[in-house]
């Protein structure tokens, strides 16, 4: 059954937002410390679009951090259409409203704790909830190796790589065309990996072909693995019905309430 929404709107006013890659932006927006507070990291808000009446529908994203002391949120999207182009062109100062907490956040099964390695594989703008994911691991003590895939050096969000690197992750590097890290997937390097440790839990989000495989990879190794799913939202609160995930033993799943991260075992690929 899926669960009660607990989310409200509330206010945001743009702090910060630039281009930190090809196409992808980072915005830090000032929320109350209300909902910073209550963000579990691999939750998700959904974002009002101002000045713009025609568009009804607001905008998932996820976060790679939430300061309730700060009162800030700090959100790393790519521009892909309308909503998120007039995202990417607010100005500080400028605001709407934000729905949130959304979702069920990212878990450590049984066994992931101090003493234990998890691996984290981030494709694309998948990288902001595994940066969340990741420091979610190093707070319960846990060695993190992490693995962040981009298109080409020039897509890669460098600024989530080194917030890994500072959370003291081993991190490994892919690049399709080889213009940065290793030529190759995230697929690649994590069957590596598999190969060198033994994982209490592997923890993905990126392009749905990237997370099939990796929960693939992780299966065939025995590893408990999470995928946090994108699917297109309408509400963000389970009452529309547009984002359902089909389930491997039959049925649907609601990606808003009972994701985005779902048990990789559960989801139909
Ligand atoms: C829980 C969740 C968390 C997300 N977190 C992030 C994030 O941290 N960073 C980020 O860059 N993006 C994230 N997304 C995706 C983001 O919500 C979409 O890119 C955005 O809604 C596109 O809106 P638009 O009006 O700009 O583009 P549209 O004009 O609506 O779409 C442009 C293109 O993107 C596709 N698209 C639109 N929405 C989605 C979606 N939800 N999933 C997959 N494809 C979509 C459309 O099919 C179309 O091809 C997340 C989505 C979900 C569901
Ligand atoms: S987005 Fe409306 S039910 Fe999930």
């Amino acid at each position: 059954m899926t669960p009660e929404s607990k989310a409200c709107a509330f206010d945001y006013v743009v702090r910060e937002v630039a281009p930190v890659a090809e196409g992808v932006h980072r915005m830090v927006m000032g929320v109350p410390a209300e909902l910073a507070g209550a963000l579990a990291p691999g939750m998700f808000v959904n974002v009002e679009v101002p000045h713009n009446p025609a568009h009804l529908t607001r905008v998932p994203l996820s976060f790679a951090s939430a300061d309730a002391a700060a009162g800030e949120l700090e959100l790393v999207f790519a521009a892909v259409g309308d909503a998120t182009r007039r995202l990417a062109a607010l100005r500080p100062g400028e605001g709407a409203t934000v729905l949130g907490p959304l979702g069920n956040g990212w878990w450590l099964p049984e066994g992931a704790g101090a003493g234990s390695r998890v691996v984290v594989v981030a494709g694309g703008v998948g990288l902001p909830p595994v940066v969340a994911a990741a420091r979610m691991a190093r707070s319960a003590g846990c060695a993190v190796d992490a693995v962040v895939g981009a298109q080409s050096a020039s897509r890669l969000w460098r600024g989530g790589v080194d917030e890994l690197e500072r959370l003291g992750c081993s991190v490994t590097v892919t690049t399709d065309d080889g213009t940065c890290g290793l030529r190759g997937f995230t697929t690649d390097a994590l069957l590596g990996l598999m190969g060198e440790h033994a994982y209490a839990a592997c923890l993905t989000c990126g392009p749905n072909v990237m997370m099939a495989g990796v929960a693939r990879i992780a299966r065939e190794g025995g590893t408990f693995c999470e995928a946090s799913l994108e699917r297109m939202m309408t509400c963000g609160f389970g009452a529309c019905s547009t984002c359902n995930v089909a389930l491997a033993r039959g049925g649907y799943a609601s990606c808003c309430m009972d994701g985005p991260v779902f048990d990789a075992e559960e989801v139909a690929w």
